[in-house]
This record gives C-alpha cells, sequence and structure tokens, in this order.
C-alpha cells in the first residue's frame, strides 16, 4: 500500500500507516480541510461514506460542519481554534484556496492560500511503514514582496487537530504532578467543554506533559481504541481539547501559552513543532508500546545503544564537591558495577550551595586545583565514562556573568526580577547568549574527555521580556527553545560520542522534541522506591524504559523518609535505565556487595528491559519480552495480614511455546502464564520485590 494516495477526483488524501489511516478532503464548497477518518485502514473510497455530521439546524449553531482540520475562526464556527491569525485590514481566520500538493515517500505537504490576505499555509503530514503514528505539523508564509506590507499578527499557530469519530462516550487520560511527584496518571470524563492543558512556564513542566489519549470510556490495559497525541516540543505548550453538545470532539494543540503575541514580516516563516497522532486497537498497554516504538525508531537519537549504568553525586555529595571526595565515590561506584560517572552541581565557579556562581562555567579551583583532569583520569582509569553536571540556561546574579552581562537575562525594564532557586534565566533567544553558552559547553567538551552532560533547568520563565525586540518580545518563548535545540544538536555533531541526559529538576522537561537530541531523562528528583512506582507507571504511558533514569539512593530516603529494602529499591530502578545516587561511602560491605550483585543482574536484564516491548500488568508488576526472553519485575508494597498473593498473569508470549526460569528451571506454559498467571513468592513483609527472568524454549 502507497503511504499516501491522492484522488483528484474527490480532491482526498490518505495516509496509510502500519495499520491505520488518516484521511482528509477538500471541502467542495471552499477547499477548506477537513478530517474524513482517523482510525483502522480504510480506502479512500470507503473514507467517502462516512456518515457527515449532521448539519446545523439553527442560527446559532453556527455554520461549521464539524471535523475541521485546522480550524481557523473563519465564518460562524465556533469551536477552539488551531490558528489565531489579526489581518491589518482586522480580518481574521482564513480563506482557504488550494494551491497545490507534494508528496516525497510518507510525507505529504499541502498547500494553500487564504483568498485575500498575503498568507499560505502549508499543512504537513508524515507517516511510516513501520508504526501508525502520523506527525503533523504546519508551517505559514507571509508572501507579501514588499518591506512595508503590514505584518500579520499571531496569537496561537497550532501544529494540528484532530478529531474523533462519534461514540457515545468519551474520556481522556493525560498525566499531572509537581516537582518531586511527576507524572501521575489520571483517566476522567472528558467534559462538555473545553478542557485546557498547558504549560505557561517556558518548559515542558512537571504539572502536565504534552500528550493525551482519548478513548470512549471501554478501553483497557489490553483492549480497545485510543486516539492519542504528543507534541514534540519543550517550552510552553497548549492542548484544548473540546467536546460539544453534539459529541463532537476533537483537540488541537501546539507551542507556546494563550495570551503570546508575535508578527510574521514579509518574506517570514513560520513553522511549528510535530504534534504526533497514533491510532490504535490494542488498548492503553498497545498505545504505549506503539509510542515507544515509534520512538525508538524515528525520535532518539542513539536508539541502538545500551544506556550505561550510572552514577551520580548529587544525592551523596550536594554541592560540596572536591577532587578527593569524588574520586572516592568513583572508585566504590566502579567497584559495584557503574559504567559512567557524572559529576553533579557545585563544580564550577562559587558554587557551593544554590546562591552563586551558576553562569561561570570554569572549574572552582579551590575544590579542584588541577582542574577537572585528574578526576576525569582516574574515572577513566576506572573503567568508567565521565559525565558533568551543567545548567546552561540559567544565572545567578552573584556571579560574574551576571555582574557582566544583566541584560542577558529575560526581563521587562519596569518590572522586579522575580529570582526562583536564587537565579534568572537567561535569554537563549538572543544570539549572542546561545552563541556564549555553546562556545563554554564545546570548550568544555573539547578539553575535557567527558562523554555525557546532564542538561538541567531549575526553574521556569518569569517577566519574560526581551527589551531589544519590542513588541515581538513573545517571539522568546519560541527562540528560547530552539536555541537550546541549536545547542544540542551543535554539539552532538561536533562531539559523536557525547551524549545528554535532559533534566529539568527532575522530569520537568520529558517531551518528544527534547528525547530527539538526548539519550534519556531525569525522571523525577525523588528517588524514592515506592513513590517512583507511580511516577515510573505515568512515564512510562508514552515515554519508553531506555530513557527513564532511575536511581538507587540511600535510605531513609531524602523525600519520604521512607525506608525500604536495598533489593526492593533496586528492582524498582531495574524498570527502567538503571542509576546509583546514593552516598557509596556510608554503605556498609554487605550492602556494596549486595548492590554488586543487582548490578550485574540488571546488566542481564538490561537488553529486555531496555530494548523490549513493555507490558504493564494487571497486578504490581511489569514485563519486558525481547525475542525469547522475557523479565518480569514484581513487587507488593505493603500487603494486609492474610492478603492473597495472586499470580501475574503474564502479556505478548506464545502460547503454545514454554518458558523455562532461568533461576528455578521450571518450565511454563505460554498458554497459562498468560491466562491463569505467575505465581508469586512475595509474601516476606512489606517492599517484597523479585525479578524473574524467563526464556522461550520451543514448543510444546
Ligand atoms: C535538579 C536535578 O533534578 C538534581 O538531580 C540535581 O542535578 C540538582 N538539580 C542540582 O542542582
Amino acid at each position: 500500500m502507497n503511504p499516501v494516495s491522492y484522488d483528484p477526483h474527490h480532491r482526498i488524501w490518505a495516509l496509510n500507516a502500519r495499520n491505520s489511516s488518516y484521511v482528509l478532503r477538500l471541502d467542495d464548497g471552499d477547499d477548506a480541510p477537513r478530517q474524513l477518518h482517523w482510525g483502522p485502514h480504510l480506502t479512500p473510497e470507503q473514507a467517502l461514506t462516512t456518515p457527515p455530521l449532521p448539519p446545523p439546524g439553527n442560527s446559532f449553531a453556527g455554520t461549521a460542519r464539524g471535523r475541521e482540520e485546522y480550524p481557523t475562526e473563519a465564518g460562524a464556527s465556533y469551536g477552539p481554534a488551531a490558528l489565531l491569525i489579526r489581518f491589518a485590514d482586522g480580518s481574521r481566520g482564513v480563506e482557504w484556496q488550494y494551491l497545490n500538493h507534494t508528496v516525497d515517500g510518507g510525507h505529504l505537504a499541502i498547500r494553500w492560500r487564504d483568498r485575500r490576505q498575503p498568507l499560505e499555509i502549508v499543512l504537513h503530514y508524515r507517516v511510516y511503514e513501520d508504526s501508525d503514528v502520523v506527525e503533523r505539523w504546519a508551517e505559514l508564509r507571509h508572501t507579501g514582496t514588499s518591506a512595508d506590507d503590514a505584518p500579520l499578527t499571531l496569537h496561537r499557530v497550532d501544529s494540528a487537530a484532530w478529531s474523533l469519530p462519534h461514540r457515545p462516550d468519551y474520556r481522556i487520560s493525560h498525566v499531572i504532578g509537581a516537582w518531586g511527584r511527576e507524572t501521575q496518571l489520571r483517566r476522567t470524563p472528558l467534559p462538555y467543554a473545553e478542557l485546557v492543558l498547558t504549560s505557561r512556564r517556558g518548559v515542558t513542566g512537571h504539572d502536565t506533559n504534552p500528550w493525551v489519549m482519548l478513548d470512549a470510556g471501554d478501553a483497557t490495559e489490553d483492549t480497545g481504541e485510543v486516539w492519542s497525541s504528543a507534541l514534540a516540543w519543550s517550552g510552553s505548550w497548549h492542548f484544548t481539547a473540546w467536546r460539544a453538545q453534539d459529541d463532537q470532539v476533537r483537540w488541537s494543540g501546539g507551542a507556546g501559552h494563550d495570551g503570546l503575541t508575535w508578527r510574521l514580516r514579509p518574506g517570514e516563516r513560520w513553522q511549528t513543532p510535530v504534534f504526533a497522532g497514533l491510532y490504535s486497537a490494542d488498548g492503553f498497554g498497545g498505545t504505549s508500546r506503539a509510542w515507544h516504538t515509534y520512538q525508538a525508531g524515528h525520535v532518539l537519537p542513539q536508539p541502538d545503544e545500551l544506556r550505561p549504568v550510572v552514577y551520580n553525586s548529587w544525592e551523596a555529595t550536594g554541592f560540596d564537591v572536591d577532587e578527593a571526595g569524588q574520586m572516592r565515590l568513583a572508585a566504590l561506584a566502579a567497584g559495584v558495577g557503574a559504567e559512567l560517572f557524572v559529576m553533579d552541581d557545585g563544580w564550577f565557579g562559587a558554587r557551593r550551595d544554590d546562591t552563586a556562581g551558576l553562569g561561570d562555567w570554569t572549574s572552582n579551583p579551590k575544590a579542584f586545583p588541577d582542574g577537572l583532569h585528574p578526576l576525569i583520569d582516574e574515572v577513566h582509569r576506572l573503567g568508567m565514562r565521565f559525565g558533568l553536571w551543567v545548567e546552561p540556561e540559567m544565572v545567578n546574579p552573584d556571579s560574574d556573568l551576571y555582574r557582566r552581562h544583566p541584560d542577558w537575562v529575560l526581563h521587562m525594564p519596569s518590572r522586579e526580577r522575580t529570582t526562583l532557586r536564587n537565579q534568572l534565566v537567561l535569554n537563549f533567544a538572543r544570539p549572542d547568549v546561545a552563541a556564549w553558552a555553546h562556545a563554554w559547553l564545546n570548550r568544555l567538551v573539547t578539553d575535557h574527555a567527558i562523554d555525557f552532560l546532564k542538561w538541567d533547568m531549575n526553574r521556569p520563565f518569569s517577566e519574560a521580556g526581551w527589551p531589544e525586540r519590542g513588541e515581538d518580545a513573545d517571539l522568546l518563548w519560541f527562540e528560547h527553545v530552539r536555541q537550546v535545540y541549536a545547542v544540542m544538536d551543535r554539539l552532538r555533531a561536533d562531539h559523536p560520542h557525547l551524549r545528554i541526559e535532559a533534566c529539568a529538576g527532575g522530569g520537568g522537561r520529558a517531551d518528544l522534541g527534547v528525547l530527539a537530541r538526548t539519550d534519556q531523562v531525569w525522571t523525577s528528583d525523588n528517588t524514592d522506591a515506592v513513590d517512583r512506582i507511580a511516577i515510573q507507571h505515568g512515564y512510562s504511558q508514552l515515554y519508553p524504559a531506555r530513557t527513564m533514569g532511575a536511581w538507587v539512593t540511600d535510605c531513609p530516603n531524602p523525600f519520604t523518609g521512607r525506608t525500604v529494602p536495598l533489593r526492593f529499591r533496586f528492582h524498582i530502578a531495574m524498570a527502567g535505565a538503571l542509576g546509583l545516587g546514593g552516598d557509596l561511602t556510608r554503605w556498609t560491605p554487605d550492602e556494596l556487595a549486595e548492590a554488586a550483585c543487582l548490578v550485574a543482574r540488571y546488566k542481564d536484564i538490561r537488553p529486555v528491559v531496555q530494548h523490549g516491548l513493555q507490558y504493564r500488568l494487571d497486578g504490581d508488576g511489569v514485563q519486558y519480552a525481547h525475542g525469547d526472553r522475557t523479565v518480569v519485575i514484581a513487587w507488593r508494597v505493603a500487603p494486609a495480614h492474610g492478603d492473597p498473593t495472586p499470580p501475574l498473569r503474564l502479556r505478548g508470549l506464545d502460547p503454545a511455546a514454554r518458558y523455562r526460569d532461568e533461576r528455578t528451571g521450571l518450565l511454563h506454559h505460554g498458554a497459562v502464564l498468560m491466562h491463569h498467571g505467575l505465581p508469586l513468592d512475595l509474601s516476606a513483609g512489606d517492599h517484597a520485590s523479585m525479578v524473574i527472568r524467563l526464556n522461550a524454549v520451543g514448543q510444546g
């Protein structure tokens, strides 16, 4: 099947993904694009017969006929618009005139112009034969040729709007959260309203995350239709989901938040980030796996690598880093099997706490009298790679950088500058600021054998002004993110060995945009293994285990005060990209020995966890399947006396195959494991856990 087909007679385009189709057409009357179908495979002929929405029956209902592909406030249409544009004469909306389209493999670009205004719009679509994800983005161009032509005023340029077929009900799934409590999954009925999910913070945010899943209220983990979408953007963003009284359901989303205004001048283009959509008939689990596979195939920069076992110094030493202390930790980390040693905050400038030094990116001579080389050499001698924490977008007012360049931060001339964590945000939209950041990062990586950067970002924007740009200051909300991406992209291109971790006070910057240029995400500053279960469950809805940084740290946990067994902490962290973050100098020899065994166990299961398909199981467990190997991580947090331990029903196995438990040697039938479940020995009090490794040994 061609990835894109076009029927010129009916003016229909069909995008054919792996198991699904997305079909749109031009309206007969006015060339406006209208979605016909998003679901299982349909031919264009079949899609043409999809039932139209009933025509509006009265003057108050307006003229919109539903399923607008890119709503623009045109005519008497009252749903949320994807494009809010103002022309010089006060006109709004778009009068669509189709120009042409191009197809290049799975990429379709359809081009229109406004009938009376100097505007060209291109809607882009891309599908892949190995995925059901449809990538969509939009492009605007001011077609005026004279510098005197009035600019176009933009308030909202969404990447795409998605419409759903009629169902008796709809439910929305998304995550909520906060610092230390990211990605808490919520499923709620979709209200008859405009429901807004947004970040107004300049960064993706902890409060929610730019993806949604919609279902008719009947999908389960294993079954049912789910429509979902995720935005590839790491700044402010918004989604507006709309359920009208006639049960039309559609949502629109893109970069930026309500209230921004910027201009497009003659000859200028505006391109949105990708808003990717996915239809799956395989429930929430199937939806998540399809997203994970898509990211491995089309988003992540190094999908074939295994993420190393990290040791990170933050919870052990805080800001109190020096050469001797870090070397001591490095020796212990290497001893338990860490492969990458990351020195966190505190190594530079006058940084001894969070009040000073951000912006002055040379090593602190008191803590590192001979610079970073001795530590880096020692880490390499111990057989580990070396990583360093940086926070390039930030500055402390108490820093040489700020004293030299007070105008480099986001600010408004007549407003106080609000500090958060004693820091201000550098305006990366300014070319000189982005160039400065690239220069010092490039120098740091070039002059030292640095293999990994943890790129942090510890506060949202405020007083987000850019006085030099006058009425176009709001551009900074977009340009800041583009420049962060550009700096990361350049660093990666110039240093092909360099790997990057995305972090914003934990999981405040996890999205498809940053994952296209980083290798993993620091999921949460909360490393309590019990709290992590919910955080990781929410994270896994969209993002794959290989990107989910998970450290084992000390007890009592600094966030929660909770004490749980080392084994339990390891097992929960093994569900992602395992790391260590505790103060190993305080671990007993027995604990270090146990940790070494558990790290070795992780390395054994790592290809399955990181490159396998993930199944969230009904009870307390998660399963990964890769080739003949299956790994199950199971736990019980705090059972009451007499609580049964039900067998854990596995997923995705070959019912006809037998599976050998690598530890016990016991053979299990795939059909039994999936229908009745795997018996578990989790009766040993609170926080019991186990890792089960199964190998398919043929049919029988
Ligand atoms: C926030 C990060 O999430 C932590 O892991 C640590 O790097 C601190 N910042 C350092 O300031």
